[in-house]
């Protein structure tokens, strides 16, 4: 009995040591765990770059993400777009549309920003376009409530590990969407129970996270290490009215173009219809 009890106790031992060396084992990081992504998978993904940089090569000023939520507009978070605690000016930002790549400009495309709108409680800007982007698919925004454990993907041109660069590709990947200890507003997700180290990683500010194929947060956390456990996105729920609003009012503009050419016809079409009325009299 003794010695079963002995047996059991060192087996137990034995395994537990087994068990702690296992985790020791470096897990694969990268956007962190993640896989090359194809940008006819993802056409509203949007790189953001700083002019100054980008002078030097194609891909030396990308910092940051957005995403195409309508024609004219991209949501981005305000790290993006603040420089210290003062906004960026429109001409400062180069965003780049059109391929997955960050340093080969085949496909790529430019729109330029014409104004920026920041809310700092909420951690979101709102980029209006000075042209509407008419060749890439703006996202869905995702209205509904995510379920713990839940999995959405992340994707982005960050790190893959925590002493690397951006990456060269697009780089996707799973995650989970974590409720407990997330604070209200914000969505949570980290590595998914696949044991992958997956998540955040450095230079991922304003990377969307989506749940069903739609977008449901925009990463505005600054990471301090790569493949958090939770990891916090503003909730595209928490902010529907104000994403929408924001939305309109950079639609607004070429809508209010569009009234204007449709009461301009409008007029000529009746000052024709009474010329026509004065001939037959
Ligand atoms: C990170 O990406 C680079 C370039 O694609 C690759 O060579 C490297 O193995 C990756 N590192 C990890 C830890 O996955
Ligand atoms: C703004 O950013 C530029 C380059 O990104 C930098 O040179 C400059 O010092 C920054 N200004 C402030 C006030 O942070
Ligand atoms: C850039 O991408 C295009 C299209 O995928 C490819 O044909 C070209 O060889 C690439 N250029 C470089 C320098 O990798
Ligand atoms: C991912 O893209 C990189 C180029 O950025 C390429 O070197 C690598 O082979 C690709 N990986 C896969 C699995 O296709
Ligand atoms: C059409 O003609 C009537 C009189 O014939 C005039 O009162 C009206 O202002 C005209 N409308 C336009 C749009 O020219």
């Amino acid at each position: 009995m003794i010695s079963l009890v002995a047996i059991a106790t060192f087996a137990s031992a034995f395994f537990s040591l087994v068990d702690s060396s296992l985790l020791v084992v470096p897990r694969k990081p990268r956007i962190i765990g993640g896989t090359n992504a194809s940008l006819d998978d993802f056409p509203y993904m949007v790189s953001i770059r700083l002019k100054a940089l980008e002078t030097t090569g194609f891909g030396d000023g990308f910092f940051c993400h957005g995403v195409l939520v309508s024609p004219k507009a991209v949501l981005t978070s305000t790290d993006c777009v603040l420089n210290g605690s003062g906004p960026r000016t429109p001409e400062e930002l180069s965003l780049v549309l059109g391929t997955a790549s960050r340093t080969n400009a085949s496909g790529a495309f430019w729109v330029q920003p014409e104004q920026i709108w920041i809310d700092r409680d909420r951690r979101l800007a709102v980029i209006k376009l000075a042209q509407e982007v008419l060749h890439s698919r703006p996202i869905v925004l995702n209205e509904f409530h995510q379920d713990d454990g839940k999995q959405c993907i992340l994707m982005g041109w960050g790190a893959n590990s925590t002493d690397g660069k951006p990456m060269e590709t697009l780089q996707e990947v799973y995650v989970r969407i974590v409720s407990e200890k997330c604070p209200k507003d914000l969505i949570c997700a980290g590595e998914n129970s696949a044991g992958g180290n997956a998540g955040i990683c450095f230079w991922d500010t304003g990377v969307p996270l989506l749940c069903d194929g739609s977008l449901s947060g925009i990463y505005v956390g600054r990471p301090d290490h790569c493949g958090m456990e939770m990891a916090n996105f503003a909730s595209v729920r928490g902010h529907w009215d104000w994403i929408g609003s924001q939305i309109a009012l950079a639609n607004e503009a070429s809508s209010r173009l569009a009234n204007f050419w449709w009461i301009l016809i409008l007029s000529v079409v009746m000052i024709m219809k009474n010329k026509t009325l004065m001939q037959i009299k």
